[in-house]
């Protein structure tokens, strides 16, 4: 099995970022574990501050991987482009968010990607990442 997770801006700086919203650990350190813990699945990690780049990013994994976990950050809340990219592609998407975006500010509670997402995973730290890797094996109805 294939997944990709997808970053969005600002999401470099996780563990030196509002480590009281977003914790103190690294993607990185966090990607190590993920690895470990789901061996049999080829996971591979994207990250960027661009909005484009993500676009291209769905694109090129939309029709051959099997599942994205997107946490598309502040874009999330802004950008058509990327719902539309969502849209557009066959591999389902899982839609992330560290924090719990509905306990924060209004502007936090509108989503571009929700509409087009297989679901969504919000407000468990990084454990939302595992949820959603676990939700495309263990989840099949
Ligand atoms: C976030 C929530 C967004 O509102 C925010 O802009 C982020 C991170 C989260 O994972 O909690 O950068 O997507």
């Amino acid at each position: 099995m294939k997944i990709i997770i997808i970053n969005g801006p600002n999401l470099n700086l996780l563990g030196k970022r509002e480590t009281d919203i977003y914790g103190s650990k690294s993607f990185d350190d966090f990607f190590v574990e993920m690895q470990f813990k789901f061996r049999d699945v080829e996971l591979t990690y994207f990250q960027s501050n661009v909005e484009g780049e993500i676009i291209n990013k769905i694109q090129e994994t939309g029709f051959s991987f099997d599942g994205i976990i997107l946490n598309a950050a502040a874009y999330t809340h802004t950008s058509v482009g990327i719902g539309d990219a969502v849209r557009a592609v066959s591999t389902p998407v899982v839609e992330v968010h560290i924090s719990n975006t509905f306990a924060r500010e209004d502007f936090r509670h509108s989503s571009h990607i929700a509409p087009h997402a297989k679901g969504i995973i919000a407000g468990f730290g990084l454990q939302s990442y595992e949820l959603a890797i676990q939700s495309f094996f263990e989840n099949k109805q």
